[in-house]
């Protein structure tokens, strides 16, 4: 035992000086790249693009819930399987004209959210979704014009491939679905290399990942939400030993974004980490209870639980707690009740933020909260904060991109809570 760990820290050690690796980590971290913005580069408000997402997500909770329903054999008595949410035909199979690409922070693109798969390697960039828990990638049996443009997985190629039994699924908006055969390989993030996780090579992509320069997606929250219930890529590294922590953090920011595994990135946050215990309520999900959403020094909501997402991008709510936070906001209305978006004067950005427990209030900028003009010239702007019943539970808050770009955010399984931090300026 004492033998297996001295070899392995030796080995850490090893990489840590071959790589591109933070001063100050006790993780490894791996650049990420940004994500496209929800307002135009004029500055105007995407709504298009805003609803495409707001589909997204919706179609990935429900999922969510249909395999934790399934894992666990129950989902809150709150909680809700909803019909899937239709993305409008005008919507649907358009080329995305709002996207930017990767940005390179160390001029070497394989550490901008690259992973590997396979042995040799094969290189795929993927999404970091703390709000889903499975990992997929286009592979080579996947023949459509959506799969043409992405880096494909090929099985053949792979002396590791193991192809498992099952089906994975996963239904976006649009009908379309995600799927593919289940298989286990070696997998690679940042130089921590892990045997036999399970992930699904996709044979089909739904069309929301149609010009998105995303090959797939990496599921960091819990394996019961898992379709074939199997542990995600960052608990397999911790049970074979390769992480010296069962925790992983990110730092999402206009530049600079970075993910940690295995440990925090000390140079990137100032004073101590605000922990929270993962909520009871949780089936899986990296939710915390007991929020409160604040405007200025007034509290609008509070008794939130809330599922903290990398995955999604701005904030959405309840329906009827949506419309509780914004009678807090003089001026605001509602822009577009089907899809819960929310205006409010551009000329006085309210000051919002959130709070857990006893903890401390954690601003949300001006800048994360505006979304920008409804349209050109226009004085309302769009806030950040949508109302959705996706189904999680009536008090029950997805807090994405545009909260945790405000903080530096840690998920721990070792200690089953998440945790917020003061980032470094700079
Ligand atoms: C998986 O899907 C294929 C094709 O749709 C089907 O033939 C097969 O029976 C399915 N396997 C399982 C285990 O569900
Ligand atoms: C998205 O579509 C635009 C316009 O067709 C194209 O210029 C761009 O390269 C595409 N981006 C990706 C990531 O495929
Ligand atoms: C949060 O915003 C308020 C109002 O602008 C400000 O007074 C406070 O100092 C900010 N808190 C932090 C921690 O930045």
């Amino acid at each position: 035992m004492v033998h297996k760990f001295a070899l392995l820290a030796s080995a850490l050690c090893l990489f840590v000086a071959a790589s591109p690796i933070e001063q100050g980590s006790e993780g490894i971290s791996i650049a990420l790249h940004k994500r496209s913005s929800l307002t135009n580069s004029d500055g105007v408000f995407n709504h298009e693009e805003a609803i495409r997402r707001l589909h997204m997500t919706a179609g990935k909770h429900r999922s969510n819930l249909i395999n934790a329903k399934q894992n666990l054999g129950y989902i809150n008595d709150d909680q809700e399987i909803k019909q899937l949410r239709v993305i409008p035909r005008h919507l649907q199979l358009r080329r995305r004209s709002q996207f930017e690409p990767l940005i390179d922070q160390d001029n070497d693109q394989n550490w901008a959210g690259t992973i590997s798969i396979g042995t040799p390697g094969q290189s795929f960039v993927v999404d970091f979704d703390t709000g889903s828990s499975d990992l997929w990638v286009t592979s080579t049996s996947c023949t459509s014009a959506i799969c043409s443009e992405k880096h494909s997985y090929d099985p053949s190629q792979s002396s590791t491939f193991h192809k498992q039994p099952g089906n994975f699924s996963i239904m976006f908006g649009d009908g379309s679905t995600v799927s593919g055969d289940v298989a286990t390989d070696t997998v690679t993030v940042a130089g921590v290399q892990v045997t036999d996780q399970t992930f699904s090579p996709a044979r089909t992509l739904s069309a929301e990942f149609l010009n998105v320069s995303i090959d797939g997606l990496m599921g960091m929250a819990f394996p019961s939400l898992s379709q074939p219930e199997k542990p995600p890529f960052i608990v397999t590294a911790y049970k074979q030993g390769v992480l010296p922590k069962n925790e992983f953090a990110f730092k999402l920011a206009k530049e600079g974004s970075s993910l940690s595994l295995g440990g925090v990135d000390k140079t990137l946050f100032t004073g101590a980490i605000e922990f929270h215990k993962v909520s009871p309520e949780s089936i899986g999900f990296w939710q915390i209870g007991d929020g409160s959403i604040h405007v200025g020094s007034d509290v609008a909501v509070s008794k939130m639980q809330t599922v903290i997402d990398s995955g999604t991008t701005i904030i959405i709510a309840p329906t009827d707690k949506a419309q509780k936070f914004y009678d807090n906001i003089p001026g605001s209305e509602l822009f577009d009740a089907e899809n819960g978006f929310y205006s409010f004067p551009c000329s006085s950005v309210p000051q919002i933020s959130l709070s857990w427990g006893d903890g401390r209030k954690w601003n949300i900028s001006a800048e994360d909260f505006n979304l920008g003009p409804i349209e050109k010239g226009s004085s309302s702007c769009m806030g950040a904060i949508a109302g959705q019943d996706i189904g999680l539970g009536k008090n029950t808050w997805i807090v994405g991109d545009t909260f945790m770009k405000n903080a530096y955010t840690v998920f721990s399984f070792a200690k089953n809570s998440v945790g917020f931090a003061q980032l470094s300026e700079n």
